[in-house]
Formats: C-alpha cells, structure tokens, sequence
C-alpha cells in the first residue's frame, strides 16, 4: 500500500490527508469541495482506488473455483481482506461474513435467525434512533413470525430511555434487541454494551449496526458483548457493494442459509443439499471481489491514520461547529451535547425547509444532506419531518464548518 499522506498517530492533520483524496482538487460550483456528507457516504483516498484497479489489472479472476495462477492470486486477495476485517473488528476466524452492504447483513441476521426463531410471545426490540435497515428488516420478521416488536424510546437529548425497558419487557419473552451504535442523524452513542448485557440475561440476541460507527471509531466485536455487528465499506473510505457482518461462531453455524444457490453449498443432489462452512454458507454466488480488495486496503489506510486519532479529530470538529451553528438565530440542533456525540449534527433553520437550507449551502460548493436520513420514525418522534444533516471525517477542515454557517446565514437572510 501507498503511504498515507500523513501518519497520524497521535494526532491527525486532515489538511495533509486530504492530498490523499482526489476528490478534492476538483472545484464545485467554482468554489473548493466541503463535503460534510460523510455519514451518508466517504470520500476514497487514492490508496484504494489504486489497489482495486492494480487488482484488475493483474490478478482478476473469480474466486473459490480457478487452479490457474490468477484464481490463486484473486483468492489471496479476497481471503486477505476478509483477514483483514476481521482483524480490524478483532473477530475470530470463521466469523466475518462479507455482505453487499450493512443493510444486507441486518436482513441477513433478520431471515436467516429471526424465521427460525421468533414466535408468537416473543418480543422483539428496537430503538427510535433506528436506521430503516436495522428496524424494517425485525418489523417485517417479526410480523411474519407473529412476534411483537417494540422500539425503546428517546428522551429530549436524544438519548435512550433505558428506565423504559421494564415496562417493555411486559409485553414478552424478549428474543432479540437491535440497537445502532452510532445514530446516523444525532449522533447519539447508544450504551450498546449495557443493552446486550441486559438482553443476554434474558437469553435475547443482540444485533449492533455499527455502519456509523465502524469508519470513525476502533470497534472491538468481543468488547461490545453483543452477538451480531454489521458495517458498511463505502461510509470508511472503501467502495460500495461490500459490506461486513460479524457474528457469533456457534449462531452463525447453527442458523439456516440466507441466500441459495453456487458457493454456499458442501453438496447437491436431487433428494437434498447440505451446506459449505460458515462463512461460505452465507455468500451464496460469485461475491464483490474487487469491492473486498478495495474494504482491505481502506481498513489498511484507516489503520495506518488510526481510529482514535480519528476519533479525536471528528470530536473537536464536533465542539466546534456545534458552537459555531449555535450562533444562528432561529436554528435548532438536535440531539444530545458534543462530549456525548459522534461527528455528525442535524439541525433545521426557522421557516427554511431542509432541501432549501442543501440547495443554498450547495452552491457555495458545500454538501450538505436534507431529508429524512432513513430515520422516519426518528422524525416522527422529533416531530419534523426532515433535519439539514451536517457530517464530518478524518479529511473535514474547520473552515468548511465555517463555510457552512456563512451558507446558513445566506439562507436565512434569502428566506426570511
Ligand atoms: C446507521 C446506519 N445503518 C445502516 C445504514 C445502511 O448502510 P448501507 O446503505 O450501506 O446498507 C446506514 C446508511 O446510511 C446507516 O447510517
């Protein structure tokens, strides 16, 4: 791998960094590129650009079923990255299954365990802060199972109301509680490792969607204490189409295939099929290949800047535009303080829809996002229905932030 712009350990200087990303030396709308749209989707340093095409380039073939030389190399590549993503989340081998994207991996957890396990008396939990992937997938199940399915609530910081999990609790055997790590449109750091404690001594599944969390943060599997995690490769600088879910060894052998068909099987006759190893049970087809070289050489480019530099970086950017928007007449922020917050910050302007406030700020070469964030029930309980989400990475600059704030103002003024 290329070396990164700048080794950031301990610190991270995201001015350098940005060298590393092409996309910025592009100008947008005639003005230079502030893209706080992370949380959405990153941005890709050129480190993995280069080793998906140099990967094309010499070493393309499918992989699992070619004896010649490139199906070895194609096979040493995609077997690498899964090592390194497990590495990454410190799993154990044998349990990182690679997804097309965090969504594919919840839905996985929710067919392939839910079906199988969820009934009539159970109840199966979620939270308001809830992204659409880790909440429609257990309300679909859970209806087609005959379980009940309930969402712990916030309180005004956005925050989860834990005191609300006895009354909860009432309604059933509790099997499975799905929880974000990071919500995607507050930033609110969910107590993840206190819930799964909770929710094993009831004998319940915990799933984490960690795809906010996994890019910004180390993440260790083993420390949350849960039993699934699912992340996402394009929001940590890797390609779209390759995501990851980790899960527990034992439940992973013990549930039934997901997807059917070539790879995910041990042997086929007309009577019957048995299935291949964990993970292979689970990718059933030719899998993202290049897309799970380009997830290896962004864990290697996020290892070497190093997750909590990242961190520290998104916090201090955090505090400082969290002080900067507060300035605005007429603008609410959302969700909890910035020492309780990851980088990301929804807010909505008096009088000014979302997609309006995205547009203004858009032309002055910022990117913002407006809408719902996949969040409905998140708006519903915020009683919008829509924020203006401000979002930032290793590669974000104050004075974006600041460019940022003038665009609000402009808004503001145009729209009063
Ligand atoms: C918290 C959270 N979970 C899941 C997802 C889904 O990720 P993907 O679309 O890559 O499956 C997102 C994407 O916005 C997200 O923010």
């Amino acid at each position: 791998m290329g070396r990164v712009a700048v080794t950031a350990q301990p610190g991270l200087d995201a001015r350098r960094l940005r060298a590393d990303f092409p996309i910025f030396e592009q100008a947008i709308h005639g003005k230079p590129l502030a893209y706080l749209d992370s949380a959405n989707s990153s941005q890709k340093p050129r480190q993995v650009l280069e080793a998906m095409r140099r990967f094309y380039e010499t070493s393309y073939a499918n992989v699992h079923r070619a004896v010649y030389e490139l199906g070895v190399r194609s096979d040493a590549a995609y077997d690498g990255a899964r090592e390194k993503a497990r590495r990454f989340v410190n799993a154990e081998p044998g349990e990182v299954v690679f997804t097309r994207n965090a969504t594919e991996g919840l839905n996985l957890v929710a067919y392939a365990w839910g079906l199988d396990n969820l009934g009539p008396g159970d109840l199966v939990l979620v939270t308001e802060l809830e992204h659409h992937s880790n909440f429609v997938p257990w309300q679909y199940i859970a209806g087609r199972t005959g379980a009940d399915f309930a969402a712990i609530p916030i309180d005004e910081h956005g925050e989860l109301r834990l005191d609300a999990l006895d009354e909860l609790e009432a309604r059933g055997q509790v099997k499975l509680v799905a929880c974000g790590l990071v919500s995607n449109s507050l930033g609110t750091v969910n107590p993840v490792e206190r819930l799964a404690g909770w929710a094993h001594e009831r004998g319940a599944v915990m799933v984490v969607d960690a795809a906010q969390a996994a890019p910004h943060r180390p993440l260790d599997v083993q420390a949350l204490g849960c039993d699934f995690v699912a992340f996402t490769g394009h929001k940590m600088c890797g390609p779209s189409g390759i995501g990851v879910l980790w899960g527990r060894r034992e439940l992973l052998e013990r549930m039934s295939p997901f997807e059917l068909g070539g790879e995910m099987i041990r042997k086929v006759t007309l009577e019957r099929t048995t299935w291949n190893d964990v993970p292979h049970k689970f990718e059933a087809g030719t899998p993202p290949i290049a897309q799970a070289v380009g997830l290896g050489a962004a864990v290697d480019y996020l290892t070497e800047v190093g997750l909590e530099a990242v961190e520290r970086h998104e916090a201090e950017l955090t505090a400082y535009a969290w002080g900067r928007l507060s300035e605005i007449p007429g603008l609410t922020l959302y969700g909890p303080p910035p020492e309780r917050r990851a980088g990301i910050i929804s807010f909505n302007l008096d009088g000014v829809h979302p997609h309006d406030v995205a547009q203004v700020v858009d032309a002055e070469g910022v990117a913002v996002r407006a809408g719902h964030h996949c969040n409905q029930p998140l708006m519903t309980s915020l009683g919008v229905d829509a924020t203006t989400r401000a979002s930032f990475y290793l590669y974000t600059l104050p004075e974006e932030i600041d460019r940022l704030v003038e665009g609000l103002q402009r808004a503001r003024k145009l729209f009063s």
